[in-house]
């Protein structure tokens, strides 16, 4: 069955070459997702050689590591890690017909990777961002081709996470949605149109339960009582579990463009931005399990 929204899939333009703007964790994420699920070439960029290396490196030590627990045999392996390359140079993108960023959440950035990248690619390139919460149609107003701009938001864990958001602004073209239907159903997501509205589904349902989390504890809860509270819900993780999983400045900025969006059905917390500076809420072991809530996140939000 066709999702509501979704055009003719006939109209959908083939994906041969997915260049990736951006060489952070996520962005490693998404190269080694769509080297296995579409198995084209992937060059992935990003403003210095170092990065890209570490990048291209960490991309083939996961697929090491994906061989190693017998998820892909060792043709598939080589054949992969021949897919993958890094480049600074953005005419290396010259003949990617699907481009995405994951560079940092902020307009102007996402605004300058794409003016950049645009003139060396063909008319009919798409080009997807991974924006949590900034419009795509205003990421897109410095483009020439704005009706080539989709958004195509992932969740964490990029590899698990069954879902994409794809947003459509007014001007995206209809076989730019197609094809962005495509590539998710090539990444074997489940993919939903949405409009090109603050925080678009996901992120304005998650803002109010991580907003609230953080009001109670803003005024006195400690954490792990509204943890406690929260787990009968049925949550795959507790919500300062998720905070964390999504990165406290990302959670942090989600809910400050809410608050922006919304501001009397929006919470924003100062106690968040500083726990996203100290960069953590709990204490961990060395293989990541949670020990107990960290004694200067705590002296954080109690003053
Ligand atoms: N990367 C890759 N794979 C991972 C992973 C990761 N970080 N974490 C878990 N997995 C894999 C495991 O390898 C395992 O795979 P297998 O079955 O093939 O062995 C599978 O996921 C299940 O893992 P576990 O059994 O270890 O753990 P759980 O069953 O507890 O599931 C979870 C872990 C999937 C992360 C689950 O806790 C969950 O769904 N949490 C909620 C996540 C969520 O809501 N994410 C959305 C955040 S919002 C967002 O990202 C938007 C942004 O814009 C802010």
């Amino acid at each position: 069955k066709r999702p509501a929204g979704a055009p003719d899939p006939a109209i959908a333009r083939p994906v041969t070459k997915i260049g990736i703007i951006g060489a952070g964790l996520m962005a490693s994420q998404f190269a080694l997702l769509f080297l296995r699920r579409m198995q084209v070439p992937v060059v992935i960029t990003d403003l210095d050689q170092q990065r890209v290396d570490q990048a291209v490196e960490r991309i083939k030590g996961e697929l090491a590591e994906l061989r190693e627990k017998g998820k892909i045999n060792p043709d598939e392996l080589n054949r992969l890690e021949a897919l993958i390359t890094g480049t600074v140079n953005k005419a290396d993108f010259a003949d990617c017909d699907w481009v995405i960023e994951a560079v940092f959440e902020e307009l102007e950035v996402k605004q300058a990777v794409f003016e950049q990248v645009e003139p060396f690619l063909s008319p009919e390139a798409v080009l997807a961002t991974n924006t949590s919460s900034l419009s795509v149609e205003q990421i897109g107003t410095k483009l020439k081709h704005p009706e080539r701009l989709v958004g195509f938001h992932f969740f964490n864990p990029v590899a698990v996470m069954p879902l994409i958001e794809v947003v459509k602004t007014p001007q995206t073209d209809d076989a730019v949605l197609a094809t962005a239907m495509a590539a998710a159903k090539s990444l074997k997501k489940t993919a939903v149109i949405t409009a090109d509205t603050p925080g678009f589904v996901v992120n304005r349902l998650l803002a109010k339960l991580l907003g609230e989390a953080m009001h109670a504890v803003d005024t006195g809860t400690p954490f792990e009582t509204v943890d406690e509270a929260v787990a009968p819900f049925g949550l795959p993780m507790t919500a300062f579990e998720l905070l964390e999983l999504v990165g406290l400045k990302v959670g942090a900025h989600v809910l400050d463009t809410h608050h922006a969006a919304f501001p009397d059905r929006f919470y924003e917390s100062e106690n968040l931005h500083r726990l996203a500076e100290h960069g953590r809420i709990f204490e961990r072991d060395s293989k990541g399990r949670i020990k107990g809530i960290d004694k200067a996140a705590r002296k954080i939000v109690s003053g």
